[in-house]
Formats: structure tokens, C-alpha cells, sequence
């Protein structure tokens, strides 16, 4: 078989290391001749010195040689880093096995037997060039791979970032919300109360005209009296200074509302000693909105000492996972009365006691084959534009910041329950 018509030759440079004169000159020749450029040395040590230099793509290395022999520059080849990835045929006369197995222990990749034919020399080491130039291709995909698995996880966690944001805009906005209501309650009352106060001295400037038309009436008397009595002139003074005041307050509290909305962020990167039910009612009053009256709520508070968490992200659990109840209840015709329930425990569990707050909806459930998958990023059966699957994928690397988890039970047709659990005995960070 013609080896040379299986391996092409696109050239590469040989290195040829041989303490005989005759070899090197005949090796040399050979190959060059089939295109390669080649670089000779009678001595191992010149053949590092130069490999180390200007690294070849191949090694020809003769393995008896006077001073350091072919397996020792091999193995000084290999501790460089430099050069340990130059392969390296064996050349020897020597047809023993035991040499031939010492070569490949120490990192050669080929072995030839003297004497060479050179079609065989040739087929070796276009051999080798190939294996090299795929390596290298190999490696070329691969550092072309990793860079898009980084890319695709900094996209994800923008992604993340985007949904932590958006979940805190939901909750700056649900508190946002809840403010505007009474503060526009005090707006409108105030307004009215200014109009009253200004029909009331409208009656009081009158009873004011009948004083000076009858000073000596019991009325007039009585009323000139109350007057004095009260300070009347610094009361007409001072009571629109106060509704200005009031009016002022007003303002700078709407103005802190819109700040809330526009820079929502969160500043949260302390652990706090929290009460776990003003937390769930916190979050209850967020997604107040979203239960529209059509969905009953139910609680059961069992004491449970202030916890050390991240308030604002634990919040984000509570958001996520109550988000997801709501959704289910709203989302399907159900038979029954939409009811989402929110109690609370202590347990134990493998010698740790936990803090429960368990989340059960009576919705359609989850079926069996998506059990698995719920807290994979990513994973949602919403449609698009609703949901993005990573509600729950952050709500647990959350928990798992806290040392805590969070369990689920559901299948078809049957109440989905929700359990984060969090350790009672926290390290104060
Ligand atoms: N209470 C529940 N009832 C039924 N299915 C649920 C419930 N909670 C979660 N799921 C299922 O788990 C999936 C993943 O939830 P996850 O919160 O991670 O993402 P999402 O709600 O789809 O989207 P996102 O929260 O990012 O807006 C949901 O799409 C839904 O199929
Ligand atoms: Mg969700």
C-alpha cells in the first residue's frame, strides 16, 4: 500500500536527532525531499536547546546516543512546558520490546526501526502532522465553545439580573401603589376641608357684621368674647399656613413615590433579624392587586422567632412563589373556590430545626413530568411574554444562600404545596 497517498504532506518542519552522521544525513535528504523542512542535531542537548527555542511540529529522536540518550531528552522534552506537547518518534536499531514500551511510558507517540524506509518515516510522520493539525483545530473549537458557554452564562445571569429587577419593580410598584391611595385620600380631603374652612369664614365674617351693626346684643357680646377667647385673628391666620403645610407634605410624599418607581434598586446585601409574618404580609399587600377579590386567602400564623435574611430577597421567594399560586388559581377555570393558603411551623429535619412558611394553592396542580423540571432556569408553561421560567430557579439559589430549601408537592388535579424552609439557627452576617 502507498502510506504517502493516505497521508498528505502539507509540509512542517522535523526535527532529526541522531549521534550518527550518516543517519542525520540520510534522514535529512529523505525528507526534504518530500517537502519538509528539516533541522538536524548529532547531540540531545543542542536538539532541547533548539526545540525549546523555536518548538518543530515533529521529533525524529534517535534513542541510543552518547551523553544524555533519546529517552532522557524525551523525558527532559516532557517537563517542559514549552515542549511537552511535541510528539516524538522513537528511531532505534534496537527491536527489543521492553525499549519500545519504555518509549511510549515516557511520551512518545511513535517508534521506527532502523533500518527505515523512508515511504514508512514518511507515512509516520505525516501521521503525526495530521493528528497535529486536527489537535489543533480541536482546540481551536474548543476555546470557540467555551467562549460561548461564558457568553451564554453572562447572558443568563443578565437575564436573572432582568428578572430580580423586574420582580423588584413589581414590588416597588405594589408599594408604590398601596401609598398613593391614602396619601391621595389626604390630597382630596384636605382640598375639601380648605373649601369648608373658606365657606366657614364666609358665615363668620357675617356674625362678625352683626357685632359691629348691634355691639350691645347678648350675641354680639357673647361672640366678641369667643373671639378674644380663641385668638381669633391668629386662628384666620393660622390655619391655611396649616393646610399649605399639609398640602406640602402631600407633595414631597407623591414626589417620593415617583422616585420609588422610577430608581427602584435594592440595597440589600445585609442580613437583617426579620419577622417572617410582616414579611408575608408585606408580600401579600404587593400582590394584593393581582388577587382582585377572586381569590380567598387564608392564614395561619404559628410563632416563629425573628430570623437573620436578606429581607429583600427572601421577599422575592415569598413574591415569586405566591405569583406562581396566584397565577395557577387565575389562569384555569376551577371547580372550586380559588384559595391560596399561607401557614407557618417549626420542624426538624436530619437534627436541624427549620422555620417553615408553606404556600398551597388548590389550582390544577403540576403534573408529574414537570416535577422534575420546575426549578430548572428557563422551564415554564406559560406563555410567552408571561412567564420566563426563572422565577423559581432564583427563589431557590436564594434559599440556598440562607442555608434554607424549598420542597414541593403537587401532581394533576390536586393542591400544590410550596415549602421554604429556613434554618432557625442562622449566623449573623
Ligand atoms: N403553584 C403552581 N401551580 C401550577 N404550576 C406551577 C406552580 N408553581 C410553579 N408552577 C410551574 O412551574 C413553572 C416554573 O415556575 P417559575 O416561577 O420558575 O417560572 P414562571 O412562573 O413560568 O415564569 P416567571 O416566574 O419567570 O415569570 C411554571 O411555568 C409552572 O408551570
Ligand atoms: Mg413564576
Amino acid at each position: 500500500m502507498d502510506m504517502t497517498a493516505t497521508f498528505s504532506n502539507h509540509g512542517g518542519t522535523i526535527m532529526v536527532v541522531d549521534d550518527k552522521p550518516s543517519n542525520l544525513k540520510l534522514l535529512g535528504k529523505m525528507l526534504r525531499e518530500k517537502g519538509y523542512v528539516v533541522r538536524i542535531f548529532p547531540k540531545g542537548e543542542l536538539a532541547l536547546k533548539s526545540a525549546i527555542i523555536d518548538p518543530p511540529d515533529v521529533i525524529l529522536l534517535d534513542i541510543n546516543m552518547p551523553e544524555i540518550d533519546g529517552f532522557e531528552v524525551c523525558r527532559q522534552l516532557k517537563e517542559n512546558e514549552k515542549t511537552q506537547e511535541l510528539p516524538v518518534i522513537f528511531i532505534s536499531a534496537l527491536t527489543d520490546t521492553h525499549d519500545k514500551i519504555k518509549a511510549f511510558k515516557l511520551g512518545g507517540v511513535d517508534y521506527i526501526t532502523k533500518p527505515f524506509q523512508i515511504e514508512e518515516v514518511h507515512a509516520r510522520v505525516a501521521l503525526q502532522l495530521s493528528l497535529k493539525r486536527i489537535k489543533t483545530a480541536l482546540e481551536e473549537k474548543n476555546t470557540v465553545l467555551e467562549k460561548t458557554l461564558r457568553d451564554l452564562q453572562i447572558a443568563q445571569q443578565q437575564l436573572i439580573m432582568s428578572e430580580k429587577m423586574a420582580a423588584l419593580g413589581i414590588l416597588v410598584a405594589g408599594i408604590a401603589h398601596e401609598i398613593n391611595n391614602p396619601v391621595n385620600f389626604i390630597k382630596t380631603g384636605i382640598m375639601g376641608l380648605q373649601q369648608d374652612i373658606f365657606d366657614l369664614k364666609k358665615l363668620l365674617n357675617a356674625y362678625e357684621r352683626c357685632t359691629v351693626k348691634c355691639p350691645d346684643h347678648m350675641f354680639g357680646q357673647q361672640i366678641t368674647a369667643l373671639k378674644e377667647e380663641i385668638d381669633y385673628p391668629l386662628l384666620s391666620n393660622e390655619i391655611p399656613e396649616l393646610v399649605k403645610n399639609i398640602l406640602e407634605g402631600v407633595r414631597r410624599t407623591e414626589q417620593i413615590i415617583n422616585s420609588m418607581r422610577t430608581y427602584s434598586r435594592m440595597d440589600d446585601v445585609k442580613r437583617e433579624k426579620t419577622d417572617i409574618h410582616k414579611l408575608i404580609d408585606a408580600a401579600l399587600v404587593i400582590l394584593n392587586n393581582r388577587c382582585k377579590n377572586q381569590i380567598i386567602i387564608k392564614r395561619y400564623d404559628q410563632p416563629l422567632p425573628g430570623l437573620y435574611v436578606h429581607p429583600g430577597k427572601l421577599i422575592q421567594v415569598l413574591i415569586n412563589i405566591i405569583s406562581n399560586a396566584i397565577d395557577a388559581l387565575l389562569e384555569n377555570d376551577l371547580p372550586v373556590q380559588p384559595t391560596l393558603t399561607i401557614k407557618t411551623s417549626q420542624t426538624s429535619r436530619e437534627g436541624r430545626d427549620y422555620g417553615v412558611i408553606e404556600i398551597s394553592d388548590n389550582g390544577p396542580g403540576i403534573p408529574k413530568e414537570n416535577l422534575s423540571r420546575i426549578f430548572d432556569p428557563f422551564f415554564t408553561t406559560k406563555d410567552v411574554g408571561h412567564g420566563t421560567g426563572l422565577g423559581l430557579s432564583i427563589s431557590i439559589g436564594i434559599m440556598k444562600d440562607h442555608h434554607g430549601t424549598i420542597d414541593v408537592k403537587s401532581s394533576d388535579n390536586k393542591e400544590t404545596v410550596f415549602s421554604i424552609l429556613l434554618p432557625l439557627e442562622q449566623e449573623v452576617l
